[in-house]
């Protein structure tokens, strides 16, 4: 092998080696990517059926809840007459609860779903003395005390009383358990 040959066979084996190196960088700079997008694949599939786990039992009617009337909005509970509206995770098919203090160690816990069409009802308020929750959509009226309806849906239909739920309430330390 002559001077120039062994010189073109150099440039060559250069050139090869190049091509090599070029293409081994693709190739990770492939695989970085599909690992990427299959880690994030992943974790949103994860995160979808996660939620839909979560969608296909959204209501739990059993167990119960602790609130502590000294903490947060809760206060208000301290005293006879004050009300609250809260939604507790997942319970009473999504609707909150309206918790009243009727008497001294005696609540009313009823749910907010309008019985005529289940539209979400108000926070009670006093009307002449008595603590009424009022149905936005078509007007019924129901006692804080009890949930029974007062008043029927306009300018027709029919609301049955609320749904209740049954508490606990431990007065030395302000604790209301709900059952569900
Ligand atoms: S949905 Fe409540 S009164 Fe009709």
């Amino acid at each position: 092998m002559d001077g120039s040959t062994s010189f073109v066979l150099l440039i060559y084996l250069a050139k090869v080696e190049k091509v090599k190196q070029e293409y081994s960088e693709e190739r990770r700079s492939f695989l970085r990517q599909s690992f990427g997008i299959m880690g994030f694949g992943f974790v949103s599939f994860a995160f979808l059926n996660q939620s839909c786990e979560q969608d296909e039992d959204p209501i739990v009617s059993s167990g119960s809840v602790d609130i502590n009337l000294n903490e947060g909005k809760y206060t208000t509970l301290l005293a006879v007459g004050g009300t609250v509206k809260q939604l507790f995770e997942r319970k009473n098919n999504l609707f909150p609860l309206i918790i009243t203090r009727t008497e001294e160690d005696t609540f009313s816990v009823i749910s907010s779903r309008c019985t005529h069409q289940d539209y979400e009802i108000d926070l009670p308020v006093d009307k002449d003395g008595v603590l009424v929750t009022t149905c936005q959509k078509h007007g019924a009226q129901y006692l804080a005390d009890g949930g029974k309806v007062i008043e029927q849906p306009k300018p027709s239909g029919t609301a049955t009383d609320l749904d209740t739920f049954e508490y606990e309430f431990n007065a030395e330390s302000n604790v209301l358990t709900i059952h569900f």
